[in-house]
């Protein structure tokens, strides 16, 4: 490919885009350092567990850990599907998304190795439908943006990355998170970074979002093809969730006299089925809209 031209030279950038807003927002807000965080009450923490205890923290780690991983070595094609169709701010905002997933995957295996458990092999926490998605779903989806500029090929890259990976899976991973450990009193070093994730994954959501919008913007057919894909992963998506419910069941819930845990895992099953609604009505709402520019005007107003 050869460039015809330069939009910094011909024009400007697009100080008003969606994707320029948001490029300005990770700028401002992204500044934050794995390696900065203490996770010195959180080795103590970690040793003071029961196994039980153990059982409840190392599945979420093992999902969170391979997850980022996949995120960061998957989310190449997109960066160079926007550069090839002249979306320079979209490429820009990218540039910081992937450093933010670098930053996650850093964050775990950091997490990992100041406690102390850097030799444990936590594969065998990755059941059926994580390995649906993770290991095969999400890289092939994204690789087929090397060879396929269509919608559909498009629409959902961003569907099993964005909506459901970030938004349904991540978003659950980190309530659940929050509502076990918070409420205990416990793992404040990785707690903070979940934080500093949840506020980085705010952003890739909405570049999913609005890439996604943009295609179903006046196009019903696009729409369905968001919609029976998101149908099509629920399955696998609600099943990594009820993996971990049911492990947490088993050595929490039956045995809560050994834990200091206060979760109901129905509580996460709820909040991954709302998720999905969620986030199949954010992409809903640009069905009333023409066309994609008529769309960008009111993102415009919107981020
Ligand atoms: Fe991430
Ligand atoms: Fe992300």
């Amino acid at each position: 490919m050869v460039h015809e031209s330069f939009q910094t030279v011909d024009s400007q950038l697009n100080w008003e885009s969606p994707m320029y807003k948001l490029w300005e927002k990770a700028k401002k807000n992204g500044k934050w350092d794995p390696a900065e965080i203490d996770f010195t009450q959180d080795k103590i923490d970690y040793e003071n567990m029961t196994d039980d205890e153990r059982i409840t923290i190392l599945p979420l780690v093992a999902s969170f850990a391979g997850g980022e991983e996949a995120v960061t070595l998957d989310i190449l094609p997109m960066v160079q599907l926007m550069a090839r169709q002249g979306r320079l701010e979209d490429t820009m905002f990218l540039s910081t998304f992937m450093f933010d997933e670098a930053k996650h995957t850093e964050l775990f295996s950091r997490w990992q190795k100041e406690i102390g458990i850097q030799n444990i092999d936590l594969t065998s926490f990755h059941g059926d439908s994580y390995k649906r998605i993770f290991y095969e779903e999400l890289p092939e989806k994204m690789e087929r943006l090397n060879t396929d500029d269509s919608p559909e090929a498009i629409i959902k890259a961003a569907t099993v990355y964005n909506m459901i990976v970030e938004g349904i899976l991540a978003e659950t991973g980190y309530y659940s998170f929050r509502q076990i450990f918070k409420k205990a009193g416990m793992l404040p070093g990785i707690l903070q970074g979940i934080d500093y994730l949840n506020q980085d994954e705010g952003r890739h959501l909405r570049f999913g979002i609005y890439t996604i919008q943009r295609h179903v913007a006046g196009n019903e057919k696009n729409y369905k093809i968001f919609i029976d894909y998101m149908d099509e992963l629920w399955p696998d998506a609600y099943g990594v969730i009820e993996y971990l419910t049911t492990l947490y069941d088993i050595q929490v819930a039956q045995d809560w006299v050994r834990t200091r845990f206060d979760f109901d895992s129905n509580i996460m099953r709820e909040y991954a089925k709302r998720q999905f609604e969620i986030r199949k009505n954010q992409v809903d709402r640009a069905r009333k809209y023409a066309d994609a520019v008529q769309l960008e005007q009111e993102w415009t107003t919107e981020v």
